[in-house]
Protein backbone atom coordinates (compact mmCIF):
# COMPACT_ATOMS: atom_id res chain seq x y z
CA UNK A 1 0.00 0.00 0.00
CA UNK A 2 1.69 3.30 -1.06
CA UNK A 3 -0.68 5.34 -0.70
CA UNK A 4 -3.80 5.88 2.63
CA UNK A 5 -6.82 5.82 -0.20
CA UNK A 6 -5.34 2.60 -1.85
CA UNK A 7 -2.77 1.45 -4.61
CA UNK A 8 -5.16 2.62 -7.14
CA UNK A 9 -4.49 5.98 -6.08
CA UNK A 10 -0.54 5.39 -5.69
CA UNK A 11 1.18 8.43 -7.61
CA UNK A 12 2.25 7.41 -11.12
CA UNK A 13 0.06 4.07 -11.08
CA UNK A 14 -1.71 4.92 -14.63
CA UNK A 15 2.04 4.70 -16.07
CA UNK A 16 1.41 1.19 -15.04
CA UNK A 17 4.73 -0.85 -14.33
CA UNK A 18 8.09 -0.16 -15.75
CA UNK A 19 8.31 -3.56 -17.65
CA UNK A 20 4.84 -2.69 -19.39
CA UNK A 21 5.37 -0.77 -22.36
CA UNK A 22 2.55 0.65 -24.59
CA UNK A 23 2.58 -1.59 -27.31
CA UNK A 24 3.17 -0.80 -31.21
CA UNK A 25 -0.27 -2.35 -31.90
CA UNK A 26 -2.10 -3.73 -29.41
CA UNK A 27 -4.06 -6.05 -31.85
CA UNK A 28 -0.72 -8.14 -32.33
CA UNK A 29 0.06 -11.27 -29.75
CA UNK A 30 3.13 -11.83 -28.14
CA UNK A 31 4.01 -14.86 -29.17
CA UNK A 32 6.40 -16.04 -26.08
CA UNK A 33 2.61 -15.73 -24.16
CA UNK A 34 0.59 -17.61 -25.89
CA UNK A 35 0.39 -21.06 -27.07
CA UNK A 36 1.71 -22.58 -30.38
CA UNK A 37 -1.04 -22.62 -32.42
CA UNK A 38 -2.64 -19.17 -31.25
CA UNK A 39 -3.13 -16.34 -34.03
CA UNK A 40 -5.25 -13.52 -35.09
CA UNK A 41 -6.62 -13.83 -38.35
CA UNK A 42 -8.70 -10.25 -39.05
CA UNK A 43 -8.65 -9.15 -34.90
CA UNK A 44 -10.54 -12.90 -34.70
CA UNK A 45 -8.15 -14.85 -32.06
CA UNK A 46 -7.40 -18.34 -34.10
CA UNK A 47 -6.02 -21.33 -31.36
CA UNK A 48 -6.30 -24.66 -32.67
CA UNK A 49 -7.87 -23.59 -35.66
CA UNK A 50 -10.78 -22.72 -33.88
CA UNK A 51 -12.01 -18.99 -33.91
CA UNK A 52 -12.68 -17.67 -31.01
CA UNK A 53 -15.52 -15.42 -31.63
CA UNK A 54 -17.19 -19.08 -32.73
CA UNK A 55 -16.22 -21.17 -29.72
CA UNK A 56 -18.01 -18.49 -27.22
CA UNK A 57 -20.89 -17.98 -29.87
CA UNK A 58 -21.21 -22.32 -29.39
CA UNK A 59 -20.31 -22.55 -25.88
CA UNK A 60 -20.25 -19.51 -23.98
CA UNK A 61 -17.79 -17.71 -22.02
CA UNK A 62 -15.71 -17.65 -19.81
CA UNK A 63 -14.08 -20.37 -21.06
CA UNK A 64 -10.87 -22.29 -20.77
CA UNK A 65 -9.30 -23.33 -24.32
CA UNK A 66 -6.81 -25.69 -24.13
CA UNK A 67 -4.06 -26.40 -27.12
CA UNK A 68 -4.00 -29.68 -27.41
CA UNK A 69 -0.79 -29.42 -29.96
CA UNK A 70 0.55 -27.35 -27.56
CA UNK A 71 0.26 -29.66 -24.36
CA UNK A 72 1.74 -31.91 -26.45
CA UNK A 73 4.63 -30.16 -27.59
CA UNK A 74 5.61 -29.16 -24.42
CA UNK A 75 5.43 -32.84 -22.67
CA UNK A 76 7.46 -34.31 -25.61
CA UNK A 77 10.11 -31.16 -25.38
CA UNK A 78 10.96 -32.38 -21.71
CA UNK A 79 10.46 -36.28 -22.89
CA UNK A 80 13.27 -35.40 -25.51
CA UNK A 81 15.33 -33.25 -23.64
CA UNK A 82 15.08 -35.25 -20.21
CA UNK A 83 15.67 -38.08 -22.23
CA UNK A 84 17.57 -39.72 -19.71
CA UNK A 85 15.51 -38.67 -16.94
CA UNK A 86 11.78 -39.83 -16.03
CA UNK A 87 9.80 -37.06 -16.33
CA UNK A 88 6.38 -36.76 -14.18
CA UNK A 89 3.99 -34.57 -15.33
CA UNK A 90 2.57 -32.33 -11.87
CA UNK A 91 -1.35 -32.84 -12.06
CA UNK A 92 -2.11 -30.41 -9.61
CA UNK A 93 -1.18 -27.51 -12.12
CA UNK A 94 -4.18 -29.23 -14.40
CA UNK A 95 -5.50 -32.33 -14.56
CA UNK A 96 -8.71 -33.88 -16.43
CA UNK A 97 -8.75 -37.90 -17.46
CA UNK A 98 -8.72 -36.66 -20.96
CA UNK A 99 -4.95 -34.35 -20.14
CA UNK A 100 -3.87 -38.06 -18.26
CA UNK A 101 -4.69 -40.08 -22.10
CA UNK A 102 -2.25 -37.10 -23.55
CA UNK A 103 -0.04 -37.52 -20.92
CA UNK A 104 -0.07 -41.11 -21.09
CA UNK A 105 0.32 -40.84 -25.37
CA UNK A 106 3.70 -38.58 -24.72
CA UNK A 107 5.28 -40.68 -22.45
CA UNK A 108 5.45 -38.95 -19.24
CA UNK A 109 4.99 -40.17 -15.95
CA UNK A 110 2.16 -38.76 -13.61
CA UNK A 111 2.66 -36.85 -10.26
CA UNK A 112 -0.20 -36.44 -8.04
CA UNK A 113 -0.37 -34.96 -4.45
CA UNK A 114 -4.02 -36.28 -3.35
CA UNK A 115 -6.33 -39.03 -3.25
CA UNK A 116 -8.87 -37.19 -6.16
CA UNK A 117 -5.87 -36.65 -8.45
CA UNK A 118 -5.06 -40.38 -8.23
CA UNK A 119 -8.98 -40.62 -8.86
CA UNK A 120 -8.65 -38.60 -11.94
CA UNK A 121 -5.32 -40.70 -12.91
CA UNK A 122 -6.95 -44.43 -12.48
CA UNK A 123 -10.42 -43.13 -14.00
CA UNK A 124 -8.41 -42.38 -17.04
CA UNK A 125 -6.30 -45.46 -16.99
CA UNK A 126 -2.98 -44.49 -15.82
CA UNK A 127 -0.53 -46.68 -15.15
CA UNK A 128 -0.41 -46.87 -10.89
CA UNK A 129 3.48 -48.15 -11.43
CA UNK A 130 4.57 -44.40 -13.27
CA UNK A 131 2.52 -42.45 -10.91
CA UNK A 132 4.29 -40.25 -7.71
CA UNK A 133 2.22 -39.47 -4.75
CA UNK A 134 2.80 -36.51 -2.83
CA UNK A 135 1.50 -35.04 0.25
CA UNK A 136 2.48 -34.02 3.72
CA UNK A 137 -0.35 -35.49 5.30
CA UNK A 138 -1.51 -38.44 3.62
CA UNK A 139 -4.08 -40.60 5.88
CA UNK A 140 -4.31 -44.40 6.39
CA UNK A 141 -7.05 -45.03 4.05
CA UNK A 142 -5.31 -42.76 1.15
CA UNK A 143 -2.12 -44.55 1.94
CA UNK A 144 -4.25 -47.76 1.87
CA UNK A 145 -5.51 -46.63 -1.37
CA UNK A 146 -2.73 -45.66 -3.16
CA UNK A 147 -0.90 -48.73 -2.14
CA UNK A 148 -3.18 -50.87 -3.38
CA UNK A 149 -3.53 -49.64 -6.41
CA UNK A 150 -0.03 -50.26 -7.01
CA UNK A 151 1.47 -46.31 -7.15
CA UNK A 152 4.65 -46.67 -7.60
CA UNK A 153 6.59 -44.41 -5.77
CA UNK A 154 5.27 -42.56 -2.40
CA UNK A 155 6.74 -39.51 -1.22
CA UNK A 156 7.19 -39.94 2.33
CA UNK A 157 6.97 -36.02 4.43
CA UNK A 158 6.65 -36.92 7.62
CA UNK A 159 8.46 -39.72 10.09
CA UNK A 160 4.46 -39.94 11.31
CA UNK A 161 4.16 -41.21 7.32
CA UNK A 162 6.71 -43.85 7.90
CA UNK A 163 5.32 -45.41 10.08
CA UNK A 164 1.91 -45.69 8.68
CA UNK A 165 2.86 -46.67 5.63
CA UNK A 166 5.01 -48.93 6.73
CA UNK A 167 2.23 -50.50 8.80
CA UNK A 168 -0.08 -50.05 5.66
CA UNK A 169 2.48 -51.81 3.00
CA UNK A 170 2.79 -54.81 6.19
CA UNK A 171 -0.83 -55.48 6.38
CA UNK A 172 -1.05 -55.82 2.43
CA UNK A 173 1.95 -57.67 2.33
CA UNK A 174 3.49 -55.78 -0.17
CA UNK A 175 6.76 -53.67 -0.48
CA UNK A 176 5.71 -49.96 -1.54
CA UNK A 177 8.68 -47.60 -3.04
CA UNK A 178 9.28 -44.59 -1.68
CA UNK A 179 11.17 -41.58 -1.86
CA UNK A 180 12.22 -39.22 1.21
CA UNK A 181 10.94 -35.28 0.61
CA UNK A 182 13.86 -33.21 1.82
CA UNK A 183 14.67 -29.32 2.67
CA UNK A 184 17.74 -28.58 1.20
CA UNK A 185 17.54 -25.24 2.76
CA UNK A 186 16.64 -22.93 -0.40
CA UNK A 187 14.20 -21.08 -0.68
CA UNK A 188 13.36 -20.26 -4.61
CA UNK A 189 12.07 -16.95 -5.69
CA UNK A 190 10.84 -15.98 -8.86
CA UNK A 191 14.01 -14.76 -11.08
CA UNK A 192 16.49 -15.29 -7.29
CA UNK A 193 16.74 -17.52 -4.93
CA UNK A 194 17.70 -16.73 -0.91
CA UNK A 195 19.53 -19.92 0.56
CA UNK A 196 17.86 -20.31 4.43
CA UNK A 197 20.18 -21.68 6.97
CA UNK A 198 16.22 -23.39 8.42
CA UNK A 199 13.74 -23.85 5.63
CA UNK A 200 10.73 -22.57 7.63
CA UNK A 201 7.90 -24.35 6.19
CA UNK A 202 5.54 -27.62 5.81
CA UNK A 203 6.97 -29.99 3.52
CA UNK A 204 9.66 -32.49 3.96
CA UNK A 205 12.86 -33.49 6.07
CA UNK A 206 15.37 -31.01 7.27
CA UNK A 207 18.70 -32.02 6.01
CA UNK A 208 20.52 -29.47 8.18
CA UNK A 209 18.97 -30.57 11.61
CA UNK A 210 19.83 -34.57 10.70
CA UNK A 211 16.00 -35.06 10.34
CA UNK A 212 16.31 -36.21 6.42
CA UNK A 213 18.77 -38.80 7.52
CA UNK A 214 17.09 -40.07 10.65
CA UNK A 215 14.09 -40.63 7.70
CA UNK A 216 16.50 -42.56 5.51
CA UNK A 217 17.56 -44.81 8.50
CA UNK A 218 13.90 -45.42 9.82
CA UNK A 219 12.78 -46.59 5.79
CA UNK A 220 15.67 -48.33 5.61
CA UNK A 221 14.21 -50.17 8.81
CA UNK A 222 11.13 -50.98 7.51
CA UNK A 223 11.03 -53.92 5.45
CA UNK A 224 8.24 -53.12 3.56
CA UNK A 225 9.15 -50.17 2.55
CA UNK A 226 11.90 -49.84 -0.81
CA UNK A 227 13.85 -46.64 -0.16
CA UNK A 228 14.22 -45.12 -4.25
CA UNK A 229 16.15 -42.13 -3.62
CA UNK A 230 15.95 -38.83 -2.13
CA UNK A 231 13.21 -35.90 -3.07
CA UNK A 232 13.83 -32.21 -3.57
CA UNK A 233 11.07 -29.67 -5.22
CA UNK A 234 12.47 -26.10 -4.06
CA UNK A 235 9.82 -23.95 -5.48
CA UNK A 236 7.51 -22.45 -8.52
CA UNK A 237 7.67 -20.52 -11.13
CA UNK A 238 11.91 -20.31 -10.73
CA UNK A 239 13.99 -18.63 -13.97
CA UNK A 240 17.36 -19.52 -12.71
CA UNK A 241 19.51 -22.62 -12.34
CA UNK A 242 20.88 -22.00 -9.29
CA UNK A 243 18.40 -23.16 -6.91
CA UNK A 244 18.59 -26.25 -8.65
CA UNK A 245 22.10 -25.94 -8.12
CA UNK A 246 22.37 -25.48 -4.67
CA UNK A 247 19.47 -27.50 -3.92
CA UNK A 248 21.48 -30.47 -5.95
CA UNK A 249 24.64 -29.93 -4.26
CA UNK A 250 23.08 -30.58 -0.88
CA UNK A 251 20.85 -33.33 -1.79
CA UNK A 252 23.64 -35.21 -2.99
CA UNK A 253 25.63 -35.10 -0.52
CA UNK A 254 23.00 -36.24 1.91
CA UNK A 255 22.56 -39.18 -0.85
CA UNK A 256 26.60 -39.89 -0.88
CA UNK A 257 26.72 -39.57 2.64
CA UNK A 258 23.85 -42.37 2.63
CA UNK A 259 25.89 -44.43 0.41
CA UNK A 260 29.39 -44.24 2.60
CA UNK A 261 28.03 -44.10 6.25
CA UNK A 262 25.29 -46.72 5.68
CA UNK A 263 26.10 -48.83 2.30
CA UNK A 264 22.90 -48.21 0.86
CA UNK A 265 23.02 -46.94 -3.09
CA UNK A 266 19.92 -45.23 -3.73
CA UNK A 267 18.87 -45.99 -7.38
CA UNK A 268 16.84 -42.86 -7.85
CA UNK A 269 16.84 -38.73 -7.09
CA UNK A 270 13.77 -36.48 -8.13
CA UNK A 271 14.64 -32.81 -8.82
CA UNK A 272 10.69 -31.15 -8.83
CA UNK A 273 9.43 -28.97 -10.55
CA UNK A 274 8.78 -25.30 -10.94
CA UNK A 275 10.39 -24.33 -14.08
CA UNK A 276 8.86 -20.59 -15.13
CA UNK A 277 6.98 -19.47 -17.59
CA UNK A 278 6.28 -16.20 -19.22
CA UNK A 279 2.97 -14.46 -18.08
CA UNK A 280 4.32 -11.11 -19.16
CA UNK A 281 7.12 -9.80 -21.45
CA UNK A 282 8.91 -9.54 -18.34
CA UNK A 283 9.28 -13.33 -18.36
CA UNK A 284 12.43 -14.97 -19.85
CA UNK A 285 12.06 -18.59 -19.54
CA UNK A 286 14.12 -21.47 -20.60
CA UNK A 287 13.92 -23.90 -22.98
CA UNK A 288 13.91 -27.28 -21.66
CA UNK A 289 16.77 -28.43 -23.32
CA UNK A 290 18.87 -25.80 -21.59
CA UNK A 291 17.20 -26.70 -18.83
CA UNK A 292 18.22 -30.05 -18.71
CA UNK A 293 21.79 -29.86 -20.16
CA UNK A 294 22.36 -27.37 -17.15
CA UNK A 295 20.47 -29.61 -14.55
CA UNK A 296 22.25 -32.97 -15.94
CA UNK A 297 25.83 -30.90 -15.57
CA UNK A 298 25.18 -29.39 -12.17
CA UNK A 299 24.30 -33.04 -10.79
CA UNK A 300 27.24 -34.86 -13.02
CA UNK A 301 29.54 -32.16 -11.51
CA UNK A 302 29.02 -32.95 -8.01
CA UNK A 303 28.91 -36.40 -8.47
CA UNK A 304 32.11 -36.65 -9.30
CA UNK A 305 32.84 -34.43 -6.97
CA UNK A 306 31.53 -36.59 -4.24
CA UNK A 307 32.76 -39.97 -5.81
CA UNK A 308 29.51 -41.21 -6.09
CA UNK A 309 27.28 -42.83 -9.64
CA UNK A 310 24.68 -40.24 -10.90
CA UNK A 311 21.24 -41.77 -9.60
CA UNK A 312 18.69 -41.77 -12.04
CA UNK A 313 16.72 -38.51 -11.81
CA UNK A 314 13.68 -37.27 -11.95
CA UNK A 315 11.81 -34.28 -12.54
CA UNK A 316 8.09 -33.01 -11.93
CA UNK A 317 7.06 -29.89 -14.18
CA UNK A 318 3.96 -28.93 -14.28
CA UNK A 319 2.90 -25.03 -15.23
CA UNK A 320 5.79 -25.47 -18.11
CA UNK A 321 3.72 -28.01 -20.00
CA UNK A 322 0.14 -26.52 -19.48
CA UNK A 323 0.40 -23.02 -18.25
CA UNK A 324 1.35 -21.88 -21.78
CA UNK A 325 -1.23 -24.23 -23.66
CA UNK A 326 -4.17 -22.59 -21.99
CA UNK A 327 -6.30 -19.05 -22.48
CA UNK A 328 -9.41 -18.10 -20.90
CA UNK A 329 -11.70 -16.04 -23.26
CA UNK A 330 -14.01 -13.56 -21.00
CA UNK A 331 -16.30 -11.57 -22.43
CA UNK A 332 -16.59 -7.36 -21.86
CA UNK A 333 -19.61 -6.56 -19.29
CA UNK A 334 -18.77 -2.84 -18.52
CA UNK A 335 -15.78 -0.76 -19.49
CA UNK A 336 -16.32 2.25 -16.50
CA UNK A 337 -13.84 4.96 -16.33
CA UNK A 338 -12.55 5.91 -12.83
CA UNK A 339 -11.25 9.23 -12.16
CA UNK A 340 -8.59 9.03 -10.37
CA UNK A 341 -6.21 11.80 -7.87
CA UNK A 342 -5.00 14.46 -10.20
CA UNK A 343 -7.33 13.88 -12.79
CA UNK A 344 -6.14 10.52 -14.36
CA UNK A 345 -8.72 7.88 -15.58
CA UNK A 346 -7.94 4.71 -15.31
CA UNK A 347 -10.48 2.33 -17.60
CA UNK A 348 -11.73 -1.06 -15.53
CA UNK A 349 -12.86 -3.21 -17.86
CA UNK A 350 -15.50 -5.81 -16.18
CA UNK A 351 -15.50 -9.37 -17.45
CA UNK A 352 -17.81 -12.25 -17.13
CA UNK A 353 -15.34 -14.06 -15.11
CA UNK A 354 -12.66 -13.23 -12.05
CA UNK A 355 -11.27 -14.31 -9.48
CA UNK A 356 -13.77 -17.52 -9.58
CA UNK A 357 -11.59 -18.61 -12.49
CA UNK A 358 -7.51 -16.99 -11.87
CA UNK A 359 -7.22 -16.65 -7.81
CA UNK A 360 -3.53 -16.43 -9.00
CA UNK A 361 -3.59 -12.33 -9.56
CA UNK A 362 -5.44 -11.70 -6.11
CA UNK A 363 -3.32 -14.83 -4.31
CA UNK A 364 0.50 -14.43 -5.68
CA UNK A 365 0.17 -10.60 -7.18
CA UNK A 366 0.47 -12.42 -10.68
CA UNK A 367 0.83 -10.48 -13.50
CA UNK A 368 -1.32 -11.80 -16.40
CA UNK A 369 -1.60 -9.73 -20.14
CA UNK A 370 -4.47 -9.89 -22.16
CA UNK A 371 -6.16 -9.13 -26.04
CA UNK A 372 -8.66 -8.46 -27.85
CA UNK A 373 -10.29 -11.89 -28.90
CA UNK A 374 -12.91 -11.19 -31.91
CA UNK A 375 -11.89 -7.52 -33.84
CA UNK A 376 -9.47 -5.61 -34.55
CA UNK A 377 -9.18 -1.79 -33.27
CA UNK A 378 -7.22 1.32 -34.85
CA UNK A 379 -8.42 2.95 -31.58
CA UNK A 380 -5.37 4.13 -29.94
CA UNK A 381 -4.54 2.11 -26.48
CA UNK A 382 -5.56 3.10 -23.10
CA UNK A 383 -3.93 1.34 -19.68
CA UNK A 384 -6.71 -0.91 -19.00
CA UNK A 385 -7.81 -2.76 -15.50
CA UNK A 386 -9.13 -6.13 -16.61
CA UNK A 387 -11.83 -7.08 -13.03
CA UNK A 388 -13.77 -9.73 -12.46
CA UNK A 389 -17.34 -9.74 -11.67
CA UNK A 390 -17.16 -10.80 -7.78
CA UNK A 391 -17.94 -8.27 -4.79
CA UNK A 392 -14.69 -7.86 -4.04
CA UNK A 393 -11.92 -5.04 -5.04
CA UNK A 394 -9.35 -7.66 -5.10
CA UNK A 395 -10.90 -9.58 -7.69
CA UNK A 396 -8.49 -8.52 -10.52
CA UNK A 397 -7.79 -10.40 -13.70
CA UNK A 398 -5.30 -8.56 -15.67
CA UNK A 399 -3.78 -5.32 -13.33
CA UNK A 400 -2.34 -3.38 -16.59
CA UNK A 401 -2.28 -4.03 -20.17
CA UNK A 402 -2.59 -1.63 -22.88
CA UNK A 403 -5.87 -2.04 -24.75
CA UNK A 404 -7.49 -0.40 -27.60
CA UNK A 405 -9.30 2.42 -26.23
CA UNK A 406 -12.57 1.67 -27.85
CA UNK A 407 -12.71 -1.74 -25.57
CA UNK A 408 -16.83 -2.22 -25.21
CA UNK A 409 -19.24 -4.10 -23.58
CA UNK A 410 -20.12 -7.51 -25.90
CA UNK A 411 -16.18 -7.69 -26.92
CA UNK A 412 -13.88 -10.66 -25.96
CA UNK A 413 -10.94 -10.68 -24.10
CA UNK A 414 -8.52 -13.17 -23.66
CA UNK A 415 -5.84 -14.07 -21.16
CA UNK A 416 -2.83 -16.21 -22.00
CA UNK A 417 -0.80 -18.59 -19.88
CA UNK A 418 -4.34 -19.93 -18.06
CA UNK A 419 -3.26 -23.55 -17.88
CA UNK A 420 -1.61 -24.11 -14.48
CA UNK A 421 -3.31 -23.34 -11.10
CA UNK A 422 -6.63 -21.49 -12.76
CA UNK A 423 -8.92 -23.92 -13.57
CA UNK A 424 -7.38 -26.53 -10.61
CA UNK A 425 -7.80 -23.83 -8.33
CA UNK A 426 -11.14 -22.27 -9.19
CA UNK A 427 -13.73 -21.95 -6.76
CA UNK A 428 -17.80 -21.30 -6.53
CA UNK A 429 -17.11 -18.17 -5.25
CA UNK A 430 -20.25 -15.82 -5.11
CA UNK A 431 -21.74 -19.02 -5.95
CA UNK A 432 -20.73 -19.03 -9.65
CA UNK A 433 -20.11 -21.74 -12.16
CA UNK A 434 -16.91 -22.55 -12.97
CA UNK A 435 -16.17 -22.44 -16.63
CA UNK A 436 -15.60 -25.62 -19.12
CA UNK A 437 -12.16 -27.04 -20.47
CA UNK A 438 -12.54 -26.88 -23.99
CA UNK A 439 -9.92 -28.79 -26.24
CA UNK A 440 -9.03 -27.42 -29.67
CA UNK A 441 -6.96 -28.83 -32.26
CA UNK A 442 -6.64 -28.96 -35.95
CA UNK A 443 -9.85 -26.68 -36.50
CA UNK A 444 -12.11 -29.00 -33.92
CA UNK A 445 -13.35 -27.88 -30.60
CA UNK A 446 -14.03 -30.19 -27.78
CA UNK A 447 -15.11 -29.71 -24.27
CA UNK A 448 -13.09 -32.12 -22.12
CA UNK A 449 -14.53 -30.27 -18.48
CA UNK A 450 -18.11 -29.40 -19.05
CA UNK A 451 -19.41 -26.12 -17.29
CA UNK A 452 -21.02 -26.55 -14.06
CA UNK A 453 -24.71 -26.15 -13.86
CA UNK A 454 -27.04 -24.65 -11.56
CA UNK A 455 -27.79 -28.11 -10.38
CA UNK A 456 -23.98 -29.03 -9.93
CA UNK A 457 -24.52 -25.73 -7.60
CA UNK A 458 -26.82 -26.79 -5.73
CA UNK A 459 -26.05 -30.74 -6.01
CA UNK A 460 -24.12 -30.36 -2.12
CA UNK A 461 -26.77 -28.37 -0.38
CA UNK A 462 -29.12 -30.47 1.61
CA UNK A 463 -31.90 -28.34 1.84
CA UNK A 464 -32.05 -26.95 -1.82
N1 LIG B 1 6.50 -31.18 -7.57
C1 LIG B 1 6.12 -30.80 -6.33
C2 LIG B 1 6.51 -31.62 -5.19
C3 LIG B 1 5.34 -29.66 -6.16
O1 LIG B 1 4.98 -29.29 -4.94
C4 LIG B 1 4.99 -28.89 -7.28
C5 LIG B 1 4.17 -27.69 -7.15
C6 LIG B 1 5.39 -29.32 -8.56
C7 LIG B 1 6.17 -30.47 -8.66
C8 LIG B 1 5.03 -28.60 -9.83
O2 LIG B 1 5.51 -27.30 -9.87
P1 LIG B 1 5.39 -26.48 -11.25
O3 LIG B 1 6.33 -27.12 -12.22
O4 LIG B 1 3.99 -26.55 -11.69
O5 LIG B 1 5.79 -25.09 -10.86
N2 LIG B 1 -0.48 -22.54 -6.96
C9 LIG B 1 0.82 -21.98 -7.18
C10 LIG B 1 1.85 -23.01 -7.44
C11 LIG B 1 1.93 -24.05 -6.35
C12 LIG B 1 2.91 -25.13 -6.69
C13 LIG B 1 2.78 -26.27 -5.75
N3 LIG B 1 3.70 -27.32 -6.01
C14 LIG B 1 0.73 -20.99 -8.36
O6 LIG B 1 -0.35 -20.80 -8.89
O7 LIG B 1 1.73 -20.39 -8.73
Amino acid sequence: MTHEAGWAHAPGALRGPSWLRPPSDPNDLVPLLWSATATKVEGDLVVGGVSMSDLVAEHASPAYVLDEADFRARAGAFRDAFNDYDVYYAGKAFLCTEVVRWVKDEGLCLDVCSPGELLVALRADFDPARIGYHGNNKTVPELERAVEAGVGRIVLDSFAEIERLAEVAAQAGTTQGVMIRVTAGVEAHTHEYIATAHEDQKFGFSITSGDALEAVRRVLAAPGLDLLGLHSHIGSQIFDSSGFEVAARRVLALHARVSAELSVVMPEMDLGGGFGIAYTTQDDPSEPSRLAAEMTEIVAHECRALQVDPPRLSIEPGRAIVGPAMCTVYTVGTVKPVALDGGAVRTYVSVDGGMSDNIRTALYDADYSCTLAARRSDAPPVLARVVGKHCEAGDIVVRDEFLPGDVEPGDLLAVPGTGAYCRSMASNYNHSLRPPVIAVRDGAARVVVRRETEDDLLATDVGA
